[in-house]
């Protein structure tokens, strides 16, 4: 069958239950190349994604954050989406795209995803991002835009349809 982009957008939902099920090498594999395929800003390439399969991590992980982390939980594999602020000034653009592509490709390879938002978010004690940098040892010059929770789903979503699309978020020729 022919590919269907737009059938993939629908179809993908965010799914925060997930089987206990390890993901392959090769299935990280994907979802890292989609992301460090995405574009960036004058090509500078300023994301790089730290990618977690240590059940205890991920959960130390999910303390980074005082609530909103409950994809975390059961998630057999989370991608930490960071983007050098040094390189570039548009860095959480860059992040943002690269994580975008990869929640796509996790959807098209069969699996569920959600992205949990670290940047501008807090712990109980310190913001989500410096907890994030002292607990996988990332250098202050790096700024935490999210962590993706990615597994086999264990929850089903409803595909969105045409219905779903708000017409009026779209406006031609002027803001009307
Ligand atoms: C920038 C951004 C931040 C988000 N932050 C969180 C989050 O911290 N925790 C969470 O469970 N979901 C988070 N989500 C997922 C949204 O809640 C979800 O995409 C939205 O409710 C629409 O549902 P859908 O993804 O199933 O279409 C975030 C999504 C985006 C794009």
């Amino acid at each position: 069958m022919e590919f269907d982009m737009l059938n993939l957008i629908m179809k993908r939902r965010s799914i925060r239950k997930f089987k206990d099920e390890k993901l392959t090498g090769e299935q990280i594999q994907e979802l890292v190349n989609a992301g460090l395929l995405a574009p960036t800003s004058k090509n500078n390439k300023a994301v790089e994604l730290i990618v977690v399969d240590d059940i205890d991590t991920i959960l130390k992980l999910k303390d980074c954050r005082n609530m909103g982390t409950i994809g975390l939980q059961t998630a057999p594999c989370a991608i930490v989406v960071i983007g050098d602020s040094e390189k570039s000034d548009v860095w959480v653009e860059d992040a943002s795209i690269a994580a975008s592509y990869i929640q796509l490709r996790a959807e098209d390879i069969g699996l569920g995803s959600v992205w949990i938002q670290m940047r501008n978010r807090v712990s109980e004690s310190d913001s989500s991002e410096n907890e994030i940098r002292k607990l996988l040892n990332i250098p202050e010059k790096y700024g935490v835009l999210c962590i993706l929770a990615i597994g086999y789903k264990n929850e089903n979503k409803e595909a969105y349809t045409e219905n779903d699309v708000e017409e009026s978020r779209v406006h031609f020729g002027k803001y009307r």
